[in-house]
């Protein structure tokens, strides 16, 4: 495995995440695409090699249409990229529902938010469809050029200005929310899950390789830490809902499918 398949990213507190897997980065034929991949390989600090070249686990491709995740150990597996297209974005559309759980844990009179696990924008691009100030931070540069490219073809797609709704930011929230002025009124966080003791042929293929590329945020709970010290309403956690919560003293829990919202008010 290349020298460079373990990278680290520089900590708060000195927990070191490991992205496991060697990746590089890569385009189609076609020269203006060769000419992005050279910079993308250059932001995100990984190697630039030609898609013959099959040393590494994942290959990050720029393609005419996109973005995306290939996987060279098993070429069975399709890419993932990041894909909005199942989202209903017409009005009163249950996705976009204020009265779903979602919204519901955020509270009546919350205007923004800050998503401070942003992932692929999954949640954050809900929020800022809802109607919120959304503001979205995430740590790891290779997810979040996924998640740029699913929200730019999105834009261009449905012709939404989505720049002046949802504000991206990459970088470590632990640090970057005790800096935000003015203070945030609600904070969500939706770190990685625990891993399943049982390995299940069913995990999607999506989010087994964010684990590769982010690892298990065992962080998450200096991060609430914070966030609850920061927010001037509340912190949304999303949990599984078998789940023990984050922290032992949520205020309340809402019952979403599969999943379980707990909210620590904060208010002071
Ligand atoms: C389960 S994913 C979030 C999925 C997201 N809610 C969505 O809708 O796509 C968790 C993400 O949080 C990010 N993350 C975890 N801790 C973070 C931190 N302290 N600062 C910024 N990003 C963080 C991880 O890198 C990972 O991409």
């Amino acid at each position: 495995m290349p020298a460079f398949s373990v990278h680290s990213l520089s900590t708060v507190s000195g927990t070191i995440h490991h992205i496991t897997a060697s990746v590089a980065v890569s385009a189609t034929d076609d020269e203006s695409l060769k000419t992005r991949a050279g910079e993308l390989a250059r932001e995100l600090k990984l190697p630039l090699v030609t898609a013959a070249e099959a040393d590494f686990d994942l290959l990050l491709v720029v393609t005419p249409e996109r973005l995306e995740l290939r996987d060279n150990r098993d070429p069975r597996l399709g890419p993932v990229w990041v894909d909005f297209s199942h989202f209903d974005l017409r009005p009163y559309s249950p996705h976009l529902s204020r009265r779903q759980p979602l919204a519901r844990a955020l509270g009546k009179k919350a205007q923004s938010v800050v998503d401070a696990t942003a992932g692929y924008c999954q949640d954050a691009l809900l929020f800022a469809l809802m109607g919120y100030r959304t503001t979205a931070m995430e740590r790891s540069p290779l997810v979040m050029a996924l998640a740029r490219d699913g929200l730019r073809r999105l834009a261009a797609r449905a012709g939404i200005a989505l720049e002046k709704r949802l504000h991206l930011i990459e970088g470590d929230a632990r640090l970057l929310l005790t800096s935000l002025k003015p203070a945030p009124e609600v904070i969500y966080l939706d770190p990685m899950f625990p891993p399943k003791r049982k390995k299940s042929a069913a995990v999607k293929k999506e989010m087994r390789l964010l684990r590769e590329l982010v690892g298990d945020d065992l962080d998450a709970r200096d991060l609430l830490e914070i966030s609850r010290r920061v927010a001037l309403d509340r912190v949304v956690v999303k949990r599984p809902d078998d789940a023990s919560p984050l922290a032992p003293d949520p205020s309340m829990s809402i019952a979403g499918k599969l999943v379980r919202y707990d909210v620590y008010l904060t208010r002071r």
